[in-house]
């Protein structure tokens, strides 16, 4: 039921605030300020050398944010790849190592051959998962459901942001075991975590003016997505959400990347959305925008109220999402990348929720 929403998918971009803040109420003591994991882990991961992610899609991009997070917070290294690769690498995997998967649907059929082939190597396994009666959650060592409720739009919003919800509760747990996160440090990360429910609501408020924004992001034939640390990946999910429901080329990139290649394709046609928090690298991507700015380059920045007063130069739109912690960010800057793709998409007269070619659950190669 869409209730008072025209498609599925608004629906359950508005629902972020409340499935972020349930998944939160299973994995965070919120009155120790700790995170509390529902299962026994049956690795340590003080052990381990390091953890392997795979996953496609959306799914596999909230692995690429979570690979900051593990490194950051935990100082374990991450490998990861696309699982239609992964499946097929024969990559070494060590006996009682980890692989990490992570699903919406659970039997996408490339991230479930990848999850035999780990098990077939002797590593744990260990998956996030939205529907845990799913065939990738019954062959799983462990099981972390992502509580987002079942997702009916085809594009991936909620289970995505529910995904790194779990995924950064994870992270800190493997922070404490690897003794990297102190206590105080554990609970400065969950008093930021726990707020990011209602800055998600608060990105919410956005929505009329990403609104009046995808009638100019309708016009373009192609869009950039820039962003460094975190917000990379955040940039490649951007433009995958664009795509696949607007069918406007998009891609996303590392911010420091630009000068690489796809600055050849900047000019006053070309949006390039710029997802920048005031973090540790944003002066840094600040170079990047004014390398866009001087080849007449349209800029959207999507980032905060210290990061807009800083940049000084001159934006087609800037969204001013609220304060927030670093490592949280992503899960806040998920709403209005998210927006965005869905206003342009309702406004060019498209189904978003059953995009021409796509399927809800791949379950064929
Ligand atoms: C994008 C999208 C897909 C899925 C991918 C993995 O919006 O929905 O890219 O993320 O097909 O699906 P799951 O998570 O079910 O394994």
């Amino acid at each position: 039921d869409k209730g008072e929403y025209r498609h599925y998918m608004a629906k359950e971009i508005h629902e972020q605030p409340e499935v972020v803040g349930r998944t939160l109420a299973h994995y965070v003591d919120m009155a120790a300020g700790r995170v509390m994991l529902p299962e026994a882990l049956p690795f340590d991961f003080a052990r381990l050398t390091r953890v392997y992610i795979t996953a496609c899609g959306t799914a596999f991009y909230a692995g690429l944010v979570a690979r900051y997070w593990f490194e950051q917070i935990a100082r374990l290294p991450v490998e990861i790849d696309v699982a239609s690769e992964a499946r097929y690498r024969e990559a070494p995997l060590e006996r009682d190592g980890l692989t990490l998967v992570i699903s919406q649907s659970g039997e996408t059929a490339d991230t479930l051959a990848s999850l035999r082939y780990a098990k077939s190597q002797g590593q744990h396994t260990l998956s996030v998962v939205n529907v845990p009666t799913s065939t990738i959650a019954r062959e799983s060592s462990v099981v972390m459901p992502t509580l987002a409720g079942p997702e009916i739009g085809v594009a991936s919003t909620k289970a995505f942001s529910c995904q790194l919800t779990v995924l950064l509760c994870l992270a800190i747990a493997a922070g404490r075991a690897r003794g990297t996160l102190d206590a105080a440090g554990e609970r400065r990360l969950i008093d930021a975590l726990i707020r990011a429910p209602g800055l998600m609501a608060e990105a919410l408020t956005h929505e009329g003016a990403i609104e009046i924004l995808a009638r100019e992001v309708a016009k373009a034939r192609d869009v950039l997505y820039l962003g460094r640390g975190t917000s990379y990946p955040m940039a490649l999910e951007g433009a995958l959400k664009l795509k696949e429901i607007s069918y406007i080329h998009a891609e996303g990139y590392a911010a420091g990347e630009l000068k690489h290649g796809p600055i050849a394709l900047i000019d006053e046609s070309v949006p390039v959305i710029v997802i920048a928090p005031h973090d540790a690298v944003f002066e840094k991507t600040v170079s990047n925008m004014q390398e866009v700015a001087a080849r007449g380059g349209r800029i959207v920045l999507i980032g905060d109220a210290k990061g807009a007063a800083e940049h000084g130069l001159e934006t087609l739109a800037t969204f001013t999402m609220p304060a927030v912690d670093a490592m949280v960010a992503p899960i806040v800057y998920a709403v209005p990348i998210q927006l965005l793709a869905y206003h342009t998409a309702v406004f060019m007269g498209k189904d978003v929720d059953q995009p021409r070619n796509l399927a809800k659950s791949v379950t064929v190669e």
